[in-house]
């Protein structure tokens, strides 16, 4: 996946942070930086900076940060070879393509070209001979053809190999089947069979418009032991935690918002009345990643989940990720239906705007979920209620509104607007305190709080991480500094990461090439964050005694790891010899 150094260093020159960022996010100068509203995390003031001569982005909120590309990477959801193919096409470069990266990305297209053979053969299957009871299931269920056609759905037939034959005709292989996930290998004879059997197929789209997968439907629940929905396994192409079922046409809406349902049913029917805004979840509940998704093509989405209690468990969840994303949701509950499906053939399109236009809140939302857990005519339960509440109010930032709620529970409960407002009060104090505890508790435990933000790196031994930290800090900030630890190796390092980056640095100064954040490759976009937060919170001014104990404190640790196992070695060489003593 490498690309040479000098074409990303190239890259990088011909693509100024400040342009990039520019195209998603306004900037203001002030002083040698330029700052505006973080476009990865919901804000109103400006935490976002951008250093245009370090050809870097930090963002001060949520700790996101990098060059160029880890830019691209965050806001277009891209890979790093893509995001490296984006820049190079903006600024009309060549990607001189590596072996490795080439053949996955070949892997990647025939997968795409295969999926889209594989949807066109399902497609034709429902209108032939032993489709029809497919069709006639799908126009039973209210879709009409110009809808079977918009969303591509199909009939996989009910055989162990029609798929398998129709493209190893086309030229696929066997190992392309497996990998396609489409097929399913035998444990007994390793043969392969369809996945897909007798189920009306839906299309999984990205956003890119590629098919990467398919949901299959079991007919009028013919075996009450199959599953009613089976879905493509994870693969190359298809990972259910990033995707979503109708983005690619929803993203293309004028009306300006967003509406998540729970099944694919739901989502074809709202297109089918005129919400062409409508996008469901893949048979998962909704992921950090997909709010993610969601927030980068709007900023206001409707949830819609089923009435029961199921739907509205996973409504809660979902609640707190599209906030933290920064989207702004209103929740509806179904009434007089089990899903919006259900809704609309019942009650059409104009009843469903009426209640899209009715639909609360998060906070009415949820403080009506809470009402409904207590029976109001006793006492005791009314106290629970008005202090549940209190503690849900007192989290809202704005006093106006914790005085128009705090009113509004005070009506339900039967109480004064004075004694809400002290109960909330109370309940705030109650908040206070508990963070303050835990703030102590971080305190007390110095190694956990300097643990990464980043969830997927772990400092094993703190000292060390911390030398190391400095050490990539100074050299980030003047890499001459690489002349004092001529006999530092990234393997070395006690945190992987920061070896590889110490690595990569020293090839690069090595050659006389750029050193800096923008160019460090190979990491993830949560990596190349993480390198770009300490360059940014060691600001301490370069010092070469300070450096030198930094390397020596690394050298140290890691003799001590080395004499730990050399220990554990010597021990067990003697628990050896001593189990052989004693049989003998
Ligand atoms: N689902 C799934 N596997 C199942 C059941 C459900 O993956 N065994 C997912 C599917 O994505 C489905 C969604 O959960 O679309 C909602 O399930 P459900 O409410 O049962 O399905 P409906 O959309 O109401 O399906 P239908 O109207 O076809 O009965
Ligand atoms: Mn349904």
């Amino acid at each position: 996946m490498a690309f040479p150094p000098s074409f990303i260093d190239e890259l990088i020159a011909r693509n100024p942070i400040e342009d990039v960022v520019g195209q998603y996010v306004s900037l203001k100068r002030s002083g040698g930086n330029l700052f505006g509203l973080c476009p990865f995390h919901g804000e109103k003031t400006a935490s976002f900076s951008v250093a245009p001569d370090k050809g870097i982005y930090y963002c001060f909120g949520c700790h996101k940060g990098g060059g160029a590309v880890n830019f691209m990477m965050e806001v277009e959801g891209l890979s790093y070879p893509d995001a490296v193919r984006a820049l190079a096409k903006r600024a009309g470069m060549q990607v001189p393509e590596d072996e490795q990266y080439q053949s996955r990305y070949r892997q990647q297209e025939r997968l795409w070209a295969l999926h889209k053979e594989a949807a066109r053969f399902f497609h034709t299957q429902l209108y032939a001979p032993n489709g029809k009871e497919a069709l006639e299931y799908a126009l039973g269920r209210g879709m009409p053809k110009s809808t079977l056609t918009t969303f591509g759905v199909g009939y996989a037939p009910d055989s162990w190999d029609a798929l398998v034959k129709e493209m190893q005709a086309k030229g696929y292989t066997q190992q392309e089947l497996i990998d396609s996930g489409l097929v399913t290998v035998s444990r007994k004879n390793g043969n392969i069979f369809d996945r897909f059997r007798d189920r009306l197929m839906f299309p999984i789209i990205d956003v890119r418009g590629n098919v990467i997968g398919f949901g299959g439907r079991i007919m009028n629940n013919k075996d009450p032991n199959a599953a009613k929905y089976l879905n493509s396994p994870e693969t190359l192409i298809f990972n259910k935690r990033k995707n979503l079922f109708g983005l690619n046409m929803a993203k293309k809406s004028k009306l300006g918002y967003l509406i998540l349902v729970e099944g694919y049913m739901d989502a074809i029917a709202l297109h089918q009345y005129g919400f062409d805004c409508a996008v469901a979840s893949l048979g998962t509940s909704l992921t950090e990643e997909h709010a993610a998704l969601l927030s980068r093509y709007t900023e206001q989405l409707y949830l819609i989940y089923d009435g029961d209690e199921a739907g509205q468990r996973a409504a809660q969840r979902a609640i707190p990720m599209l906030e933290k994303a920064g989207i702004q949701i209103k929740v509806l509950r179904m009434r007089d239906a089990k899903d919006p499906d259900e809704f609309l053939k019942k009650f059409g399109a104009d009843r469903f705007k009426i209640l899209l236009e009715q639909s609360s809140n998060r906070v009415e939302y949820q403080l009506n979920a809470i009402r409904a857990k207590y029976d109001l005519r006793e006492d005791d339960q009314k106290i629970r209620y008005v202090q549940e509440a209190a503690e849900l109010i007192c989290t809202l930032g704005s006093f106006v509104k914790r005085e128009v709620y705090g009113g509004r529970v005070a009506e339900s409960a039967g109480i004064s607007a004075e004694a809400m407002k002290l109960e909330v009060d109370k309940a705030y104090k109650r908040r206070i305190a508990k963070e303050k505890k835990q703030q102590e508790k971080i305190d007390l435990a110095p190694a956990r709080a300097l643990q990464p933000k980043e969830r997927s790196i772990r400092y094993d031994n703190m000292k060390s991480a911390l030398a190391e930290e400095d050490v990539i800090a100074q050299i980030l900030r003047e890499p001459a500094m690489l002349e004092h630890c001529k006999h530092l190796a990234g393997s070395q390092f006690s945190v992987p990461l920061l070896g590889k980056v110490y690595d990569q640095l020293v090839i690069r100064y090595g050659s006389g090439m750029e050193v800096s954040p923008a160019v460090l490759e190979d990491l993830s976009a949560e990596e190349t964050s993480h390198i770009t937060g300490i360059y940014h919170r060691r600001q301490s001014p370069v010092n070469e005694n300070a450096f030198r104990d930094c390397v020596k404190i690394i050298l140290a640790e890691q003799q001590g790891r080395a004499v730990s196992s050399d220990d554990d070695l010597l021990a067990l060489r003697n628990k050896l010899k001593e189990s052989k003593g004693t049989k003998v």
